[in-house]
């Protein structure tokens, strides 16, 4: 079964078909982020305009080596995100599952991220293969969610953010310390040459599977306001102090709960040093998928969408946005 994926939630442009929800055939993803490096950060109506401008030509590249008559679905990200960048995404799939008699169905962002992890893996030899129940860790420039899967499809929300989603904080942090714009892979990169020595805090959120990391962020600003800090070292701090605080957590929700695994997603879950941290301390097998397939992409929503039809979920012509949509 093959399946045309249609993301535009955000800053990307994205689609992808997808062959049995994990044989990649392609994947298109026209990022905006020269764009909005400019203003330090994603301008929702120029993200919109770009949407149009640039959606049904990278549908067209994602369509180039199959036809329409294969392709047995269409998958679109209709929430959360940004209202009229998905408004483009949901739009031209709509159109073009009643122009072509195709049948569709309605993604969540965030339970696409979690389906990254079925991509170019195979599901039954074991090698890869995802194992329920399993507890999700979702963190991106607007989640930081622990979520349990008990099957596909089936989600129980655990804990969230109070404040900064992980994504955000650190392109808020990578603007204080003068970084660029996503603040997460220049973070990244300019803690290589940096120490994690400097004093920041975690906050544990003792008795709850939540997150917060406004305090953190706050913290950084003041030592950096202070002076006398080099930025590779309040780099690596920083992300030191985020990454011990999620694999902590999680791990510890993981034993609570009693799960055969945990699975990693979300453009923060691109991160080595987390990846690393959460490989050297976890009692279960942690799958992270590949740093490409971490942060936006429309392959992720048409794996996604594979789940949906084989469960019979198919969406209406009337399908709308649901911008502040949640996941279990
Ligand atoms: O999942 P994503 O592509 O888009 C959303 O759904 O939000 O995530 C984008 C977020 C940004 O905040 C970006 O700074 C962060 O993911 N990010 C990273 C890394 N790559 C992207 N954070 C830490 N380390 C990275 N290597
Ligand atoms: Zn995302």
């Amino acid at each position: 079964m093959k399946i045309l994926g249609i993301e535009t939630s955000c800053d990307e442009t994205a689609a992808a078909v997808v062959e049995d929800g994990s044989g990649i055939i392609s994947n298109i993803v026209a990022s905006q982020i020269d764009i909005h490096a400019r203003y330090g950060g994603i301008v929702p109506e120029v993200a919109s305009r770009q949407h149009l401008l640039t959606i049904i030509p990278v549908i067209s590249q994602a369509m180039s080596k199959v036809s329409w008559q294969d392709i047995n679905g269409i998958a679109v990200t209709f929430g959360p995100g940004l209202a009229g960048s998905l408004l483009v995404g949901v739009n031209v799939a709509k159109a073009i599952a009643l122009a072509k008699k195709i049948p569709l169905t309605g993604v969540n962002h965030l339970e696409a991220h979690v389906y990254a992890n079925w991509l170019n893996t195979s599901q039954t030899d074991g090698k890869g293969a995802v194992k329920f129940p399993c507890l999700c860790l979702i963190v991106s420039g607007g989640h930081s969610d622990l979520v349990l899967m008990k099957g596909h499809g089936q989600f129980e929300k655990l804990g969230r953010t109070r404040d900064d989603a992980a994504g955000e904080a650190f392109d808020k942090a990578a603007r204080i310390l003068g970084l660029g714009y996503p603040g997460g892979p220049a973070i990244e990169q300019a803690a290589c040459a940096g120490v994690p020595s400097l004093p920041l805090p975690r906050a544990w959120l003792k008795e709850s599977h939540d997150f917060s990391f406004s305090g953190l962020k706050t913290a950084l600003w003041h030592l950096v306001d202070k002076g006398e800090v080099s930025v590779a070292d309040a780099a690596a701090s920083f992300q030191s102090a985020v990454a011990d605080v999620l694999v902590v957590k999680t791990i510890e929700g993981a034993k609570q709960l009693d799960v055969e695994q945990i699975l990693l997603s979300g453009g923060v879950a691109a991160n080595k040093v987390l990846a690393r941290h959460f490989l050297n301390n976890s009692p279960v097998p942690v799958l992270i998928p590949p740093a490409h397939l971490c942060t936006d992409n429309a392959a992720m929503v048409a794996a996604c969408g594979y789940y949906h039809f084989q469960a019979g979920k198919i969406s209406g012509y009337d399908l709308d946005v649901v911008p502040s949509l949640s996941l279990g």
